[in-house]
């Protein structure tokens, strides 16, 4: 049987599981889900084996908004001895491909934690094995995950078990796991930071950061106190409006590049046309964030938008769902093109984070 193995939030494992199995049946992909509860792993058992390099290739992972990473499974759960694992899992393997990059995996839980020191021992004798077998190409120093190829992946349940899989480097995370590791920077004033700091990494190609992403930018932050995001963008060289009624942090006043409104967000409106960025962090409905994040697009009051999300306690996936729809409704009702993404960042909680932009 083919599976596809997607990470998740811990937690959140239902919500990706729904997700998968509904856009896999767009594509007239069908299977069962096994859901791994507080384990962030999720297994998508296809009924048709080739569907599960048929689906890698068709879906965007960027389309899921709940899966971090994803792989297609190469081998049912294998049994690794004490000894010679290198061995087993080469073994495993076979020599009909050749694989670019090899990601040590595991569940995201504190037993998982554990099992990282394990993955990291076994990475340098299992790559060397690899590439002797010609499992793994000599590239990775030059491998870059915009290129073709595949990427081979080792998910450890534990120091016994080991699921091989593959994914295709154009189309999964570039980080192990879909987790990129964030510095927290410490002139910050909270730790919020890391979620815009990760929503631009992820949404914004860092070739396009000259121009999308650059200094001398005017940008508006919704409900912006004590200044984690104003932070980021005041480190681009931004010149940043904060909304908030709550005090900004007086280090991001002294940059002389923050302006602080005391008002009501859903009252702003900027006096000129010239705002590049908007940002909001406002803990409001979704519904009421999603509409107002809409109307600042088509006014034409910002170019590109990032903003967050409140999650629900229950029916998570299908409240998000609507929240996405309200976007897409009021940009279809005036015909504009638009690009709208969404995802549960690794520094979110109980929220996801929207990009959009009218194209
Ligand atoms: C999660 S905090 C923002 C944290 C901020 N992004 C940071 O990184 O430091 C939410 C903020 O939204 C503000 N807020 C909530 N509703 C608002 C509204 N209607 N107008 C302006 N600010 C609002 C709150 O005062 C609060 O400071």
């Amino acid at each position: 049987m083919t599976s596809i193995v997607l990470y998740c939030r811990p937690g959140f494992e239902k919500e990706c599981g729904a997700e998968i199995q509904e856009k896999a049946s767009w594509n007239e992909m069908y299977g069962y889900l096994e859901l791994k509860k507080n384990q962030g792993l999720v297994f998508f058992h296809l009924h048709d084996a080739a569907h599960g390099e048929a689906l890698i290739k068709t879906l965007p992972l960027k389309r899921l908004i709940f899966t971090r990473q994803w792989f297609v499974t190469l081998t049912d759960k294998i049994a690794l001895p004490n000894y010679n694992r290198v061995e087993a899992i080469v073994e495993a393997l076979g020599s009909e491909w050749q694989y670019d990059d090899l990601r040590m995996e595991m569940p995201d839980t504190n037993d998982g934690k554990e099992l990282s020191k394990f993955c990291r021992k076994l990475a340098v004798p299992l790559r060397q094995g690899l590439r002797k077998a010609k499992i793994l190409s000599g590239k990775k120093d030059s491998f870059n995950a915009d290129q073709d190829g595949s990427v081979l992946h080792a998910l450890f349940l534990s120091g016994q078990e080991v699921i091989l899989g593959f994914s295709l480097a154009q189309n999964s995370s570039p980080h192990v796991m879909g987790i990129p590791r964030l510095k927290f920077p410490s002139q910050s004033p909270s730790r919020s930071t890391l979620k815009l700091d990760e929503a631009f990494l992820y949404f914004i190609p860092r070739d396009e950061w000259e121009t999308r992403l650059t200094s001398g930018m005017n940008a508006v932050d919704l409900g912006s106190a004590p200044g984690g995001w104003t932070y980021q963008l005041v480190r681009r060289g931004m010149m940043v409006t904060a909304i908030d009624n709550g005090p900004m942090a007086e280090s991001l006043m002294e940059t002389g590049q923050v302006k602080h409104k005391m008002m009501d967000g859903f009252k702003y409106v900027p006096m000129k046309q010239n705002v590049y960025w908007l940002v909001c962090d406002m803990i409001e409905k979704p519904q009421r964030v999603a509409k107002l994040m809409s109307e600042w697009l088509l006014n034409g009051y910002c170019k590109e938008a990032i903003f967050n999300l409140k999650l629900p306690m229950k029916g998570r996936y299908s409240q998000v769902t609507n929240d996405l729809q309200t976007i897409k409704n009021a940009f279809n009702e005036h015909n504009v093109k638009y690009e709208l993404y969404a995802k549960h960042l690794y520094y979110d909680r109980e929220e996801i984070t929207v990009h959009a932009r009218l194209i």
